[in-house]
């Protein structure tokens, strides 16, 4: 970890002025306020042997020691990433970050090195449609058992200690996310990690992995919560500007060399360039994410109101159960600025909501400065197993909305005028929808 880094740990700073100066310092570039972008694949060895000392430790070669300082190959190590890592690092409180070309880089890079025949991966579902893909279809193929827990019942501890009476094997991982996506079902990280702790063996070590995407490293810590792994895609709000393809993950050096380890081999690295965005994004990730929540809580109350609107779901407590409130109270710090609601009539009903937007872009992902609509049982949900789908709501009814940082009446405005399409809600009614929430 840098200097700069350490003195900031000491001085106990806070996460919006870590996300500014985390990182980077000047003075180790020509008085540069900014991280300079290091676009090289190689980098010149001083000597003969300090190359071969580099590149004999990357390789693991029995009794070297690998130089202080010093790039090889930007594969291995570059600055630029470096300098994102560090602060990826000093938001989420771990010791290790790394960034990955895509979240799904990160995500499989991590799980392939942690899995195998004799670590099967058990997760809650419903998780991100590719992550669920990569789960059922793609590890399976590689000798590595999976187990979907049953969390209907949103228990996830009898769902662990269900499938332990099941199973011969202990898991590897136990791999979540929370707020789900896009059900916004809730897990007790700690819980969890208590579990996978009690289980553990001096062999057999059960690392809890956590997909942090939904409220990203200032809004939920997994770490303090006891998570060995947080994994993110960094295309969403670490990025947060739909410029960028990057993933994430972050824990303790242990859990890290292993992951790492992989990337190095696997190859799943950010770019410079895209590592320069991501330290340049983080910067304004604190102001942004809790823009966005003020702006999601503002649409909330519109939805909620909404006499064309069934259930709405979201990470804010109004929208929880009281366990599940309770839960986000305790781990978290924001419900951030995702949530979904339910209209009558299926896909056709839906499809006339979303062809009818203006002002919200209809496409994937989230996160981002402008504000995102789609249709998850048809679109990044498409992969999930459909009795997967009916169990957690991801019905053909659910729309979901990535709230950005557009002014909140215009944002209602646009839905406004998208629900009265459905023709179901009266135009009279929608007025006195909007009345109320006006007077409110
Ligand atoms: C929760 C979650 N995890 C992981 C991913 C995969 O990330 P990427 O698209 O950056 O590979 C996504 C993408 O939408 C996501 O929503």
């Amino acid at each position: 970890m840098c200097e700069i880094c350490e003195a900031m740990k000491n001085m106990k700073l806070h996460p919006d002025t870590l996300a500014i100066h985390a990182g980077h310092q000047p003075a180790e570039h020509l008085g540069a306020i900014k991280p300079p972008i290091h676009a090289t694949s190689t980098f010149v060895f001083p000597s003969a042997e300090h190359g071969a000392a580099h590149m004999e430790a990357a390789y693991g070669v029995e009794g070297v020691e690998a130089p202080d300082s010093g790039y090889i190959y930007s594969r291995l190590g570059n600055p630029t990433r470096n300098a994102a890592e560090v602060r990826l690092a000093a938001l989420d409180g771990a010791e290790v970050s790394g960034f990955f070309s895509s979240g799904m880089a990160a995500i499989s890079t991590a799980i392939l090195a942690w899995s195998g025949p004799e670590r099967p991966v058990w997760y809650a579902p419903p998780l991100y449609g590719g992550t669920t893909h990569f789960l059922n279809e793609v590890l399976p193929t590689k000798g590595t058992q999976v187990e979907t827990l049953d969390v209907k019942s949103g228990d996830l501890l009898s769902a662990l200690d269900a499938t332990r009476l099941e199973t011969d094997l202990l898991p590897g991982i136990i791999y979540l996310e929370t707020p789900a996506n896009p059900t916004m079902q809730v897990h007790r990280i700690s819980a969890v990690s208590d579990w996978a702790q009690m289980h553990s063996t001096p062999d057999h070590r059960i690392l809890v992995f956590v997909d942090n995407t939904y409220l990203g490293p200032l809004m939920q810590r997994p770490l303090e919560a006891g998570a060995d792994l947080v994994l993110y895609s960094a295309t969403k709000y670490i990025g947060g500007h739909s410029d960028i393809i990057a993933g994430a993950a972050s824990g303790p050096a242990d859990v890290m060399e292993a992951v790492i380890g992989f990337r190095h081999f696997l190859g799943g690295m950010a770019d410079p360039w895209t590592s320069w965005l991501l330290a340049r994004s983080m910067e304004t990730l604190p102001i942004r994410i809790e823009r966005q929540q003020l702006t999601a809580a503002r649409v909330l109350d519109f939805l909620r109101a909404h006499p064309a609107v069934g259930t709405v779901r979201s990470a804010h407590a109004e929208d929880l159960s009281p366990d599940a409130a309770q839960i986000m109270a305790e781990q978290t710090s924001g419900a951030g600025s995702m949530l979904a609601f339910e209209i009558d009539g299926g896909r056709p009903a839906a499809f006339k909501v979303l062809n009818a937007l203006n002002l919200f872009s209809l496409a994937v992902s989230l996160g981002s400065t402008e504000s995102l609509a789609e249709h998850p049982a048809s679109m990044t949900h498409a992969g999930v197993p459909a009795d997967q789908k009916a169990d957690h709501g991801i019905n053909e009814g659910l729309i979901r909305l990535s709230i950005g940082l557009e002014h909140p009446d215009d944002l209602i405005a646009d839905l406004t005028t998208a629900l009265a399409a459905l023709g179901e809600a009266s135009k009279a009614q929608v007025d006195l929808a909007v009345a109320e929430f006006n007077r409110v």
